[in-house]
């Protein structure tokens, strides 16, 4: 009777999992047929159901720096979209412009992050892993707090910019710039941020801050490790990274204590309000954030995901502008005639603003090396993408619930139908005429736009005119090597930026 009861149980499982499947299909078969989809090319891979050996060949790829010119490769045969396998999951992937405005904007809704289990224990739910009303609550948020006024100060990035050009050598040894920028980019964004800095310019003995700034970088490139895995990610346990989260997260909840505690020996919400800073008059950024809410996993939160978000990024976008910047004299001796009209003063943020060649540099940095290089997000309910489908990739494509779609930011700005036959080409010149919508977005688009563009376009046009200014001379390449990807959340130069400054 009981093994009756179990061969019943088990037939009716099979017989709905049959008759599920056979709905599912139905549904998907109406909705493309309504909305006039077809199929999105293939990918050529061995094997469908795992997708193991693409999973293989991307992370050969990336550990040999190359996995954004396999994905350029891989577009250039087989169009801007296809389907593909990897990790027991069906993906798609595209670089029409139009299809990535119906993610990042017209269909913002039918789409999800995606990132929250690989971030959340450095992050917990801060803006940078949150959707729908949790991420709209941390906008609302955060908004306010980047204002011109709160980005501008161009004296607490002085100070910072004045001990990164104080390792420069001016006798034409070799420097690598790269990770001098990344400890610009931690010491002032820390300073911002939690009013102090960690000082890793600085030959200093602030222990504690120093280990908060190597326990971040190793606590990012491990949660770039963990996205990597994608579902296989809850077999990843990794104590090291533990550890690290803990102490980031003590750390910053240390100045969030203290941000409280300031704020809370005001007597009325409006002496807190009129009280624009604690230190000597300058903004911080946590104390600011603190008016709005006083819950410590909050603040901690945030703080933390502004400091994900805009420290490497930051970076490397310097970073990859100094690689090509000492690729091209020619470039580099414009851009000293335009930062000359400055007469050796330093520049002021609406100064800054007005430099249209560093601005050309900059957009240009970003478009052939782009610092955010590919991103996803993952449907939410079934939707649709408008182009990408049928022979010639014109039709809209059915995007099932839970698929990830993904978009690699490299290729889009190496399409020579968008941007010219010389589309590989460093060329600042271009941007003269150059107007592109969703054909170039470094800092992405729709609701989720960067909050920091203006932040960082100030932090990194301030530090090239300072070097300029302070460094000058001729800026001479020390590095045979052409750029290739460093990828972590951000992306930089694999072979760093070394570069030396001769007289001339
Ligand atoms: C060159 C520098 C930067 C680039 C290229 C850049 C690019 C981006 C991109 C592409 C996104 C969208 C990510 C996604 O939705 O998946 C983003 C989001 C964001 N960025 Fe930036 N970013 C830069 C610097 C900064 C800085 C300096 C800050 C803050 C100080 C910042 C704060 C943010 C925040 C808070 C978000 C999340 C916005 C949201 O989800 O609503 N970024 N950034």
């Amino acid at each position: 009777m009981a093994q009756h009861t179990i061969i019943l149980l088990a037939a009716a499982g099979v017989v709905y999992l049959i008759l599920r499947n056979i709905c599912t299909r139905i549904y998907y078969a109406r909705l493309a047929h309504h909305h006039g989809c077809k199929p999105a090319r293939l990918l050529p891979q061995g094997e469908r159901v795992l997708g193991l050996s693409l999973f293989k060949e991307q992370m050969k790829a990336s550990m040999e720096a190359r996995l954004l010119p396999l994905m350029v490769q891989r577009h250039r045969d087989n169009g801007n979209t296809f389907k593909g396998s990897i990790m027991g999951r069906e993906f798609i992937t595209t670089i029409e412009p139009e299809n990535i405005k119906a993610v990042l904007s017209t269909n913002f809704k039918d789409y999800k992050l995606g990132r929250e289990d690989a971030l959340g224990p450095l992050l917990g739910r801060g803006i940078f892993t949150s959707d729908g009303a949790r991420w709209e609550h941390s906008r609302a948020l955060l908004r306010p707090s980047f204002t011109r006024d709160q980005i501008s100060d161009l004296d607490l990035l002085e100070t910072h910019v004045s001990h990164l050009l104080a390792l420069i050598p001016r006798d034409g040894a070799t420097v690598d710039l790269q990770p001098l920028f990344f400890r610009l980019t931690i010491d002032s964004a820390t300073h911002f941020l939690f009013g102090e800095s960690v000082g890793s310019l600085l030959d200093t003995d602030n222990k504690v801050g120093k280990a908060f700034a190597t326990q971040f970088n190793f606590a990012q490139s491990e949660v770039v490790k963990r996205h990597r895995l994608g579902p296989m990610r809850r077999f990843y346990r990794n104590k090291q990274f533990d550890e690290a989260c803990e102490f980031i997260r003590a750390y910053t909840g240390g100045f969030v204590d203290k941000a409280l505690a300031y704020n809370a020996t005001f007597k009325s919400i409006q002496d807190l309000e009129k009280n624009p800073t604690s230190e000597k008059e300058r903004y911080v950024f946590l104390q600011e954030l603190a008016k709005q809410t006083i819950d410590k996993n909050t603040l901690t939160d945030e703080i933390l995901s502004i400091l994900m978000a805009g420290r490497d990024t930051t970076a490397c976008l310097l970073s990859n502008t100094f690689h090509a910047l000492a690729r091209h004299p020619e470039v580099w001796m414009k851009l000293k005639g335009e930062v000359a009209h400055l007469d050796g003063r330093t520049p002021g943020y609406e100064e800054l603003r007005q430099m249209k060649y560093l601005k050309y540099i900059m957009n240009e940095s970003l478009r052939l090396y782009p610092v955010v290089a590919g991103n996803s997000r993952v449907a939410v309910r079934p939707t649709v993408l408008p182009v990408g489908g049928g022979a010639d990739g014109r039709s809209p494509v059915l995007v099932r619930l839970g698929q990830p779609v993904s978009f690699f930011a490299y290729a889009l700005h190496r399409r020579t139908d968008l941007f010219g036959p010389d589309a590989d080409e460093f060329k600042p010149e271009r941007w003269e005429t150059l107007r592109p919508g969703w054909t170039c977005t470094p800092f992405s688009g729709g609701p989720r736009v960067c909050l920091g563009q203006q932040f960082a376009l100030t932090e990194a046009g301030y530090t090239i005119v300072r070097i300029v200014q302070a460094v000058g001379g001729k800026l001479e390449s020390r590095d045979e090597h052409d750029w290739a990807e460093k990828m972590g959340l951000a992306t930089c130069s694999f072979y760093g930026v070394k570069v030396g400054f001769v007289e001339g």
